[in-house]
């Protein structure tokens, strides 16, 4: 399955849309004063796990390869926006590590100057043999998506027998101290997770992980999602206090998803991440570049900006800030999940839009 090209853009009609209160220098600024310093790039929308909530058996209408930023795309863009002042980039997909030369990609954007923090975002199936690789290449800190610790239930969410393979890719991460923190990410469901509280917890507390909980967000490519699903991180907190107290961990960056607390008696870290009980679109300092090169503003966004085409299009760095300019600009105050009818869906699901 492939799906139609990209269409290319006209460069003037989009630098139109501009307002006459957007700074045309200095940092990125959106028009409700939020400062834009974290970018997430997907660099495929293909993955080799076939999550229920994502994505179909089958698998969705791939991106053509002519449409995806080949390396040298993805690191004049990303290089671009650094100058502009993002200072933290995450790799994400569908599952980028089924890019091929990942650790080539990644040591080429860890020459960025200025770059603070490179980090990927990964189902962890081909950890075991890339872990060392992509620390060699410069790879700080890594996210491992794990929504269940029981085989059979692992086996029925990704539609994959690989449990014990994201175990081992975790482990290895370990065995690269540069790899630095390693989270957990799990889905949080209702029906799904409440059983397995307490297991996550217990991980935390055992391994040298932070495991965080996400609230399952209306992103699924099936479009099956409800209200009643989504199991918030307060439940999950308080059954996981009452069990152990936590203590909420103080000074975090008021942009980041996840709210931290450590063990009273210190051991074992979790987090949680709940854009639908408490959204945080307020702090939110993130923009997004899918695989075929649309920079996107919002988790939530009904369209993105091609970046790809102006560049195919012989844009020069000038030209590519001012349509960068004007789409951040216009970035979504806020998603609209809790607003019932006002709710509007993405056409992209999550791995075509990169968690
Ligand atoms: P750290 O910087 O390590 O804290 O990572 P992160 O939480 O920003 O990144 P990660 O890729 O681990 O994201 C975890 C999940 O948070 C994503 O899969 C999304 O479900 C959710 N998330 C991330 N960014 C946003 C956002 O801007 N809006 C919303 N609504 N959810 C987000
Ligand atoms: N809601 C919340 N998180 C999701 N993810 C994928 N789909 C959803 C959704 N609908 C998570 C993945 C991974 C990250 C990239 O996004 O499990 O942790
Ligand atoms: Fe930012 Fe949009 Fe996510 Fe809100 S939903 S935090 S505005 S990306």
């Amino acid at each position: 399955m492939v799906a139609e090209p990209i269409p290319l853009v006209n460069l003037g009609r989009l630098s139109a849309l501009a307002s006459a209160d957007m700074p045309t220098s200095g940092p990125l600024i959106d028009s409700f004063g939020r400062l834009l310093e974290d970018l997430r790039v997907s660099l495929t929308d293909r993955c080799n796990f076939r999550c229920l909530y994502c994505m179909p058996e089958e698998g969705l209408p791939w991106l053509p390869a002519a449409n995806v930023m080949t390396f040298d795309e993805i690191t004049r863009i990303v290089g671009l926006l650094v100058r502009l002042g993002i200072r933290e980039v995450r790799l994400t997909g569908g599952e980028p590590t089924l890019r091929p030369r990942l650790p080539a990609l990644i040591a080429q954007l860890g020459k960025l100057p200025a770059l603070e923090s490179l980090s990927l975002t990964t189902n962890g199936y081909l950890l075991k043999q890339l872990a060392g690789p992509l620390a060699d290449a410069g790879l700080t800190r890594i996210n491992v998506s794990l929504d269940t610790l029981v085989t059979e239930k692992f086996e029925k969410i990704t539609r994959r027998d690989a449990l014990h393979k994201v175990l081992e890719g975790l482990e290895e991460v370990e065995r690269h101290p540069s790899i630095w923190p390693i989270k957990v990410n799990a889905v949080a469901m209702r029906d799904f997770t409440e059983e397995e509280i307490i297991s996550f917890a217990e991980f935390a507390r055992r391994k040298p992980y932070i495991v965080r909980f996400i609230e399952f967000m209306p992103l699924d490519a099936d479009g099956n999602w409800n209200a009643e699903q989504v199991l918030t991180g307060e439940e999950i907190r308080r059954v996981i206090h009452d069990w152990k107290p936590l203590v909420r961990v103080e000074g975090q960056n008021p942009s980041s998803t996840s709210r931290d607390y450590v063990f009273q008696d210190g051991i074992g870290r979790v987090g949680f991440i709940n854009p639908v009980s408490e959204p945080f679109c307020s702090a939110c300092n993130r923009i997004r570049l899918t695989a075929d090169g649309g920079l996107r503003t919002c988790l939530f966004s009904l369209e993105d900006t091609s970046l790809l085409a102006p560049i195919r299009a012989g844009a020069t760095d000038e030209d590519l800030e001012q349509v960068i300019r004007a789409a951040v600009w216009r970035k979504e105050l806020k998603h609209h999940i809790n607003e019932g009818a006002f709710f509007v869906r993405p056409n992209r699901s999550m791995s075509q839009i990169g968690g």
